[in-house]
């Protein structure tokens, strides 16, 4: 695999800063619509996406790539997971991390060493996929989660990653775009956009999965996603799959078989509702307002 080091200066003009009266800041870099962590550039994360994303856009794609589409904290982790074990055809974790399939987060050099068969993962908007991805009809899965629970898993994201310090309620106040773009773009753009490309692309294959219905049924999921990647999955396979990626085996999976970095958990709490614990009445009814502003086609699930 070609070495990961990426170039590291910024242009301070091109720092896009987001701040509200608190004292919060965001930094990005953008291009298309996507924000990117300025600071995870400047440390060397990450490709710098201004440079990185029309590259990734002319990318190499192989006709039997599998792609996994999802906006942040959909279940993005698990599904990977899921998927890589159904391509192996056995329940053992994929030595490498998530981030290693993963976009954004790489340059073409580095996805394009990848061997096959593999799972791509992204939460870039259609308008910034690579253009083969289109051309090649390549099978998609799109995971999606209901907003409320991820804008609440967005949030303990964004205070690691980012290192937001404000509150919850601070932060729904960026999540909802009152003083910019947020981390990454906003949840209703993401998925208008994704809905509007399948459902004027019936040609493109694409397999639908909510993370509460992989929470209520696992087995069921699994296998239905296995029919789709035109793969065998029996019980005792779809059994072993849902048993190591519980939330509990892949928490544990990805601090011993993968390396995880402790301080950078993608495995908090996996529930479903959640946001029961941090939406006040007030804030439960102006989000619900602002999802009524930007109505998607999908209906979410807000408890199990
Ligand atoms: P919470 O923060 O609500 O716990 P992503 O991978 O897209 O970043 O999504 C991360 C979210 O998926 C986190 O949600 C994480 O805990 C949850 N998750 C990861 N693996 C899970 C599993 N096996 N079962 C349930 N939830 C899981």
């Amino acid at each position: 695999m070609p070495e990961r080091r990426y170039d590291t200066e910024v242009s301070e003009e091109d720092i896009i800063k987001v701040s509200d009266s608190h004292g919060n800041v965001m930094e990005f870099l953008e291009h298309g619509g996507q924000y990117i962590s300025a600071k995870g550039v400047i440390m060397g994360k990450f490709p710098n996406p201004k440079t990185n994303f029309p590259r990734l856009k002319e990318m190499n794609i192989r006709s039997d790539d599998f792609f996994l589409c999802a906006y942040p904290k959909a279940g993005t982790h698990w599904t990977w997971e899921i998927m890589s074990m159904i391509l192996q055809q056995t329940a053992e974790y994929h030595p490498l991390k998530k981030e290693t399939h993963m976009l954004e987060f790489n340059t073409p050099e580095v996805l394009e060493s990848v061997t096959s068969p593999r799972v791509f993962n992204t939460h870039l908007r259609p308008n910034n996929m690579p253009q083969q991805f289109f051309d090649k009809h390549c099978k998609t899965v799109f995971v999606q989660r209901n907003p409320k629970d991820v804008a609440v898993s967005f949030y303990y994201h964004c205070m690691q990653t980012i290192k937001f310090c404000g509150t919850f309620i601070q932060f729904m106040d960026f999540f909802m775009e009152k003083h910019g773009p947020v981390y990454h773009s906003a949840w209703p753009l993401y998925t208008l956009e994704w809905e509007k490309y399948f459902k004027e692309h019936p040609d493109h294959p694409v397999h639908y999965i909510m993370y509460e219905d992989l929470q209520q049924d696992p087995v069921s999921e699994i296998k239905r996603l296995a029919a789709f990647m035109d793969k065998p999955c029996d019980d005792q396979l779809a059994n072993q799959i849902a048993e190591k990626c519980s939330f509990q085996n892949l928490k544990t999976a990805s601090d011993t078989v993968k390396g995880g970095d402790r301080s950078m958990s993608f495995y908090r709490k996996g529930k479903v509702g959640d946001w029961k614990n941090h939406f006040t009445v007030a804030l439960n009814e102006e989000f619900d307002q602002y999802l009524q502003q930007h109505k998607t086609d999908t209906v979410y699930k807000y408890e199990i």
